[in-house]
């Protein structure tokens, strides 16, 4: 099995990609840019990820993002997250970006998106990568912050395909940004939203309710609302869930807790992701071998996980069924041994 999920094709649909600064970078990137970072070695950076809950993340990551200045140190971070994805065979990745955890510190919203986007690019040329960019809002934030980011994004509106909104969700509902979403849109974005990872299942509902979002990210906590079980797998309204994330986070104790085999089997269209995998200890194929030893699956339940990115991925009608081909084929060839 480990070798059918190591090569089968992948999509990514849920990815932070200040969330794939390894520590190796993080000193390179330090030291180009003369900041200085409260680490003297690789092995003290790992030791201090060791969190509790999300915010415990939260303040690790926007210290480690300091360290990116200069548009060549975005292009370096994607570049660095492409070839990752091309190890874990990864055919397609849809990618976030935290514009105001850099635009408050002085940096561009020209030199973060262009710097990723370069890199998106050549992903595309050299690796065969196709990918779709995604702006996220913080939502510890106010309303005013993310009007002003979505303004500094019009003039990019060929890169990004959609908005998100990320960070603290306790204390921060979806509420507080309903009208920016409703501009969002009436720019002619896509939207989706971080709910029910620390929150409760009511989050997702008031996602779903006030923010027109076609997908949800993480949302596992749908489990507590059987009513809602029902009728994300009725609508097939996607989760993009991020397993190591979660059990890293303390959203589950332990993988064997954890729902996503549960929901698969409900109908739900459950994704596998990896979140800020820098962070937390592994990329898509990691991703999928930890649930895989948890909750032992058959081939084409494994399978099951990419054709539901697929299916909910920001990508067209053809380049779907392309992508789709590309599995049935892995899964049958892989069902004859
Ligand atoms: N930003 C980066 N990773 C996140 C997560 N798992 N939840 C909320 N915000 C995030
Ligand atoms: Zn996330």
């Amino acid at each position: 099995m480990k070798k059918f999920i190591q090569t089968l094709p992948k999509v990514e649909l849920h990815l932070h990609i200040e969330g794939t600064l390894e520590p190796e970078l993080m000193f390179e990137l330090a030291a180009r840019n003369q900041i200085s970072i409260p680490f003297s070695s690789v092995s003290e950076v790992k030791a201090a990820y060791n969190f509790h809950n999300l915010q415990s993340f939260l303040d690790i990551y926007f210290q480690g993002a300091n360290v990116l200045i200069n548009e060549q140190d975005f292009f370096d971070l994607t570049w660095a997250y492409l070839l990752r994805c091309k190890n874990d065979h990864v055919m397609h990745t849809e990618i976030m970006f935290d514009p105001q955890a850099h635009t408050q510190r002085g940096i561009s919203f020209d030199t973060v998106v262009n710097g990723i986007h370069r890199a998106l690019i050549q992903g595309m040329q050299e690796l065969g990568i196709t990918s779709r960019l995604i702006m996220c809002f913080l939502r510890h934030l106010d309303e005013s912050a993310a009007f002003e980011t979505l303004q500094q994004a019009q003039k990019h509106k060929d890169k990004i395909i959609a908005v998100g909104l990320d960070s603290s969700e306790i204390g921060h509902p979806a509420a507080k940004f309903e009208r920016v979403f409703d501009q969002v849109i009436k720019d002619g974005f896509l939207t989706v939203a971080h709910a029910g990872e620390e929150g409760p299942a009511s989050n997702i509902h008031e996602a779903l309710a006030l923010l027109n979002i076609t997908r949800i990210d993480h949302g596992v906590r749908c489990s507590e609302d059987p009513q809602l079980i029902k009728k994300l797998a009725e609508k097939r309204i996607p989760l993009t869930v991020c397993p190591l994330s979660n059990t890293k986070l303390k959203v589950f104790e332990a993988m064997e807790d954890h729902n996503i085999v549960d929901l698969l089997r409900q109908g739900v269209c459950v994704t596998i992701n990896s979140d800020d995998p820098a962070y937390f200890g592994g990329y898509m194929t990691d991703n999928f071998l930890a649930v895989s030893n948890a909750h032992p699956m058959s081939k084409a339940e494994i399978a099951q996980f990419t054709f539901n990115a697929i299916e909910a991925s920001f990508i067209s009608r053809d380049a779907k069924i392309r992508l789709n081909i590309v599995i049935e084929t892995y899964l049958e060839v892989a069902q004859q041994h």
